[in-house]
């Protein structure tokens, strides 16, 4: 074995189910290169400890998960223009003690939409208004969607997501509910709807945050970002009624390829991703049944 000689980590709490060790070791696996990749568990109370210990061990990078995003910006020496823009930082890399934050959850959306065939114009629904809705709306922010309407069971969130992106996007409907709007009227009218809520997630896996999918468009893109399962009902769905899909997978891996490209300051290639999709599908068991 060769000696190791560069250390990554993903530090957060909760960080036991994340599947960032698997997905980064396996780049260092087909590269070949000696860097090792491990989640460890920091409370928030610690994380200024981690940073001092960072700084001063041969730690050459980390990922960053709930709940420091946020709270670790003012513990770095530089952050990206976007993240900093974002008020949130995922990836972090150490040079020579000095440490600079990147946000790559938002250039990770914007492969995954890149990648698709989605044609990046025309009116776009978010379902959701949390994190991972603001990481949708930021990467958004480089197309021309023509407007984005924003569903939430607590409209006021989606009022302040509004507010924070108002500069950068035109905004249509915000409302509570997807019963309350003629939904499939909207969808007729869609190109690109983004499920940014937990319905749908493993173990309860039946759920769709679109129950009618009769309502679904073929030529429409459906982006579910729930990882587990990797196809959701709603992907599933969507599937039948003819509609192009992008799973949460997909942005998982995305996110990870892009900070590996930060930490390594090489371009990864395509035929990356889709051997780490292939490995992540393998190891998970969960291939797509075609009807
Ligand atoms: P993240 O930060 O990862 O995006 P989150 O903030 O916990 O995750 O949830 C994302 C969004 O899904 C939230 O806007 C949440 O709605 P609230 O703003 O009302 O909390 C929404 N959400 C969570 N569970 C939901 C459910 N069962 N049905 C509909 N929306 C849900």
């Amino acid at each position: 074995m060769p000696e190791i000689k560069k250390k990554y980590y993903i530090i957060g709490n909760p960080v036991e189910h994340s599947l960032s060790p698997t997905l980064h070791s396996y780049i260092y696996k087909i590269f070949n290169l000696s860097c090792s990749y491990h989640k460890i568990r920091i409370k928030k109370a610690e994380l200024k400890d981690f940073i001092i210990t960072c700084r001063l061990k041969n730690i050459s990078g980390f990922n960053v998960t709930i709940p420091h995003k946020e709270t670790i910006i003012p513990l770095l020496d530089k952050v990206e223009d976007e993240a900093k823009l974002f008020g949130a930082v995922n990836t972090v890399k150490n040079e020579k003690g000095k440490l600079y934050g990147y946000n790559t959850d938002i250039i990770g959306c914007r492969y995954a939409l890149k990648r698709s065939s989605w044609q990046q114009s025309g009116k776009v629904v978010i379902l959701g208004a949390g994190g991972a809705a603001r990481s949708a709306l930021a990467a958004l922010s480089s197309f021309t969607p023509s407007s984005v309407s924003l569903f939430n069971r607590t409209p006021e969130k989606a009022r302040l997501l509004k507010d924070q992106f108002s500069d950068h996007l035109n905004f249509d409907i915000i409302a509570e509910n997807v019963k309350f709007h003629n939904m499939e009227n909207l969808l007729s009218n869609t190109t690109l709807l983004i499920n940014t809520t937990p319905v749908g997630m493993w173990p309860e896996t039946q759920n769709s945050p679109i129950s009618d999918s009769k309502i679904i468009p073929e030529n429409i893109t459906i982006f579910d970002m729930v990882p587990n399962p990797v196809y959701t009902t709603l992907l599933k769905d969507a599937e039948k009624r003819g509609a192009e899909i992008i799973s949460g997978l997909s942005m998982l891996i995305s996110q990870a390829v892009a900070a590996q490209e930060i930490w390594l300051e090489r371009k990864i290639p395509l035929e990356t991703f889709n051997k780490l999709w292939t490995h992540i599908i393998e190891m998970s068991g969960q291939y797509h049944e075609h009807d």
